[in-house]
C-alpha cells in the first residue's frame, strides 16, 4: 500500500505575463481553480500510475465546499479517503501565479493542513509493504511520528523536503534524515538541507552525496530539464535524463515525479527505472495545466511500456 500523509489544497491559479516582485501588481485576464496540495498531488500522481485501490490519503480539510470537492476528487482518482478528516479551520488554499515560461510562484494558506495528526492513523496501516510519502506542508512533528511508525514496521519512507521551511534547523534535518529511505529534493532544497546540518556548501550533487552519507539513505535530486540524479550512501550514482518538452505549467511537476517514483518503488522496479519513470511523469505533467489534473496515466509513461 502507498500511504500519503500530507496536505490537501485548492489552488487558485492566474496566468500572468510576469510574476510580480514585492510591491508590484500585475493583471491576469482570469483565474482557474484546481485541486492541489503537495500531499494530495502526490497521492493522485501515484494512483494514476498504480491504478485504483492502491493509495490511501491521510490529512485534514475544512468543513467547507473546498474540502468536499478535494475529497471527492481523490475518490474519483481511486484513492481511499477514509483518513481525510474534517478540521475546524478552512481547507488549505494556494495562490499561484504562472508566467509565460510555465514557471510559478506559490503562496499557501495552510488552514486545516496544520491540524493533520499522526494520531489519526491506525496501527494496521504500518506494515513492511507500506510505502509512506511525506512532504513539508503539515506539522513536521506529526510527519516525523508517522515516519517513525512506518520504520518500526519495516516499511519504506520517501520524504520530499518541499517546501523548505523558512527556518530549517539542524535538528529538523537530522531527525528527518534518520527516518528516511529516499530523500526527494530539487537542487535548491539539496543545498539548503546540507547547509542546515553544517555540511560544506558546493554544488547540488555534492550536497546530495553528503546528505545520503549523513542519513545512510538514497538522495534523489530532481533537476528539471537536467533530469534526475540518485546518490546512495556509499556515493554511487545513477542518472536519468528529462524528456525534451516545452512546459506550459510546471506546477506539481515535482509531485508527479514523487508519486510515480513511489508507485514503482512499491512495485520493486530497479532504481534506474524508477528514476526514469519519475522524470517521464514530471515532464508529462508540465504539458498540462493544473497540478492534479495534469498527472499522467500509466499508459503515458514510456519507460513503463
Ligand atoms: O507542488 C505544487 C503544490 O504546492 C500546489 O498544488 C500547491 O497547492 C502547493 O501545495
Amino acid at each position: 500500500m502507498i500511504l500519503v500523509f500530507g496536505s490537501l489544497n485548492i489552488d487558485l491559479v492566474a496566468q500572468v505575463p510576469v510574476i510580480p516582485g514585492p510591491g508590484r501588481t500585475v493583471l491576469a485576464p482570469s483565474y482557474q481553480t484546481h485541486f492541489g496540495g503537495k500531499g494530495a498531488n502526490q497521492a493522485v500522481a501515484a494512483a494514476r500510475i498504480a491504478g485504483p485501490g492502491h493509495v490511501r490519503m491521510a490529512g485534514r480539510v475544512g468543513r467547507d465546499g473546498f474540502g468536499d470537492s478535494a475529497i471527492e476528487n481523490l475518490r474519483e482518482n481511486g484513492i481511499d479517503t477514509a483518513l481525510v478528516i474534517r478540521a475546524d479551520e478552512p481547507t488549505g488554499c494556494a495562490f499561484i501565479t504562472v508566467d509565460q515560461a510555465g514557471e510559478n510562484a506559490i503562496t499557501v494558506a495552510s488552514g486545516a493542513n496544520l491540524a493533520a495528526s499522526a494520531g489519526d492513523l491506525p496501527a494496521e496501516l504500518f506494515r513492511s509493504d507500506t510505502v509512506l510519502m511525506l512532504q513539508m506542508e503539515v506539522p513536521f512533528a506529526q510527519a516525523l511520528e508517522v515516519a517513525r511508525r512506518t520504520n518500526s514496521a519495516s516499511g519504506t519512507v520517501i520524504w520530499n523536503l518541499a517546501p523548505v521551511p523558512e527556518k530549517m534547523t539542524r535538528e529538523t534535518v537530522t531527525e528527518l534524515l534518520a527516518e528516511t529511505d529516499y530523500l526527494l529534493v530539487n537542487e535548491h532544497e539539496a543545498i539548503d538541507a546540507a547547509a542546515a546540518i553544517g555540511l560544506a556548501l558546493s554544488d547540488f550533487e555534492s550536497a546530495a552525496a553528503d546528505l545520503a552519507k549523513a542519513g545512510d539513505l538514497t538522495c534523489i535530486v530532481t533537476a528539471g530539464a537536467q533530469g534526475a540524479l540518485a546518490v546512495a550512501a556509499d556515493g554511487s550514482r545513477l542518472r536519468a535524463p528529462a524528456p525534451r518538452i516545452t512546459p506550459m505549467d510546471t506546477t506539481g511537476a515535482g509531485d508527479s515525479f514523487a508519486g510515480a517514483f513511489a508507485t514503482v518503488i512499491h512495485e520493486k522496479v530497479p532504481l534506474q527505472i524508477a528514476l526514469q519513470v519519475g522524470c517521464d511523469a514530471a515532464a508529462q505533467k508540465c504539458l498540462k495545466p493544473g497540478a492534479q489534473a495534469g498527472m499522467p496515466l500509466r499508459a503515458a509513461i514510456s519507460s513503463l511500456a
